[in-house]
């Protein structure tokens, strides 16, 4: 039976279509708020990379600064939602923006757990490794590149930008990357070559063709991956239960973003979601089931 699968382009085009073809870091080691003990305020300057608000270290109960998850795309509708629940969590965040002046209003402030940097994908490794600095343990991806004229814009972010960002980790030495992609990467693959949502995404600057080659650069990389492949993202919260297949499977359905942001988040959690390619998106009918159970359904390939 086919279900809608909705794809948002951009705020100006919005494609709806049916669709008729077939080592983890650890929760405790960023517990609770209860737990740390404010050590330092810094103010702190990094060269190519502006930092918004004074830098406050963080110390566990036994002394260590405690390190941060960088978010690039954190002013993104995606972005936005995994650096909230990151917070929420009591992880301790590094949200990397294009805009600042736009991070100051989509990004809550006053949090000294969030810090804010400039990080534009496009602008290289070296870069990204300024801002992502010595003091990130994780990195999470959900850019997206913004429709406009430069038709190599997917290009440009979803594939050379995220090469970029899994570079800078190495040169860093961090070693967990989480990535938000897409269903249908692999449509050709799949069989799905004639699929409506295939087609579009890919006449738009073989959009889905260039998060398929980051991919295959993070899963050579080396660094410990987590691809999260959702289908059609929705604003509004989430519904029915969570479904999450292995790599090429799922070619319709759609997820609400607070759920890609979540899972995301439980990704860094489970030691399960290491070096994997997962597929999700909600479903009414669908069994509730535990994270660890969601991930470690699916086989490390
Ligand atoms: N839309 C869908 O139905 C759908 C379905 C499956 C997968 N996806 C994928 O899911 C991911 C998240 O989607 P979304 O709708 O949440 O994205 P979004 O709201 O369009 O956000 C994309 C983010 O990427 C940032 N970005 C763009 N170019 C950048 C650059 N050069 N350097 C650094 N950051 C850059 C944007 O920065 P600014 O805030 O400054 O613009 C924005 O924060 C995307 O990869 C998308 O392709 C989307």
């Amino acid at each position: 039976m086919a279900s809608s699968l909705i794809f948002r382009i951009s705020p100006l085009a919005t494609l709806s279509t049916t669709l008729h073809f077939p080592k983890p870091i650890s929760p405790t080691l960023f517990s609770t708020h209860n737990s740390m003990s404010l050590s330092q305020l810094n103010s702190t300057k990094m060269e190519g990379t502006e930092i918004t608000e004074e830098v406050t270290e963080i110390s566990g109960p036994n002394g260590n600064v405690k390190k941060k998850i960088f978010v690039a795309g954190a002013t993104g509708s995606t972005g936005k939602r995994i650096v909230d629940q990151l917070l929420a969590k009591g992880f301790h965040v590094k949200a990397g923006v294009r805009d600042l002046e736009k991070a100051k209003t989509s990004l809550s402030h006053g949090n000294p757990a969030l810090q804010i940097v400039k990080a534009d994908v496009t602008e290289g490794s070296e870069r990204l490794a300024e801002a992502i600095g010595d003091d990130s343990e994780a990195v999470i991806c959900a850019t997206g590149f913004k429709p406009g004229w430069d038709l190599f814009a997917p290009w440009k972010v979803d594939n050379f930008g995220t090469v970029n960002l899994v570079e800078a980790c190495r040169k860093l030495g961090v070693n967990r990357f989480i990535l938000v992609s897409s269903i249908l990467v692999n449509g050709a693959a799949m069989g799905q070559i004639l699929n409506p949502a295939y087609i579009f995404l890919n006449v738009f600057g073989l959009t889905l063709i260039a998060k398929l080659q980051a991919e295959q650069y993070i899963r050579k990389s080396g660094v410990n991956y987590t691809i999260i492949r959702p289908g059609g993202l929705r604003n509004e919260p989430p519904t029915g239960n969570l479904v999450m297949e292995p790599e090429d499977t799922l070619y319709e359905g759609t997820i609400s973003r607070d759920k890609v942001a979540e899972v995301a988040v439980e990704a860094l959690v489970y030691p399960e979601a290491s070096y994997k390619v997962v597929e999700i998106v909600s479903r009414d009918n669908a069994p509730k089931r535990s994270y660890e159970d969601l991930f470690g359904s699916i086989k490390q390939r």
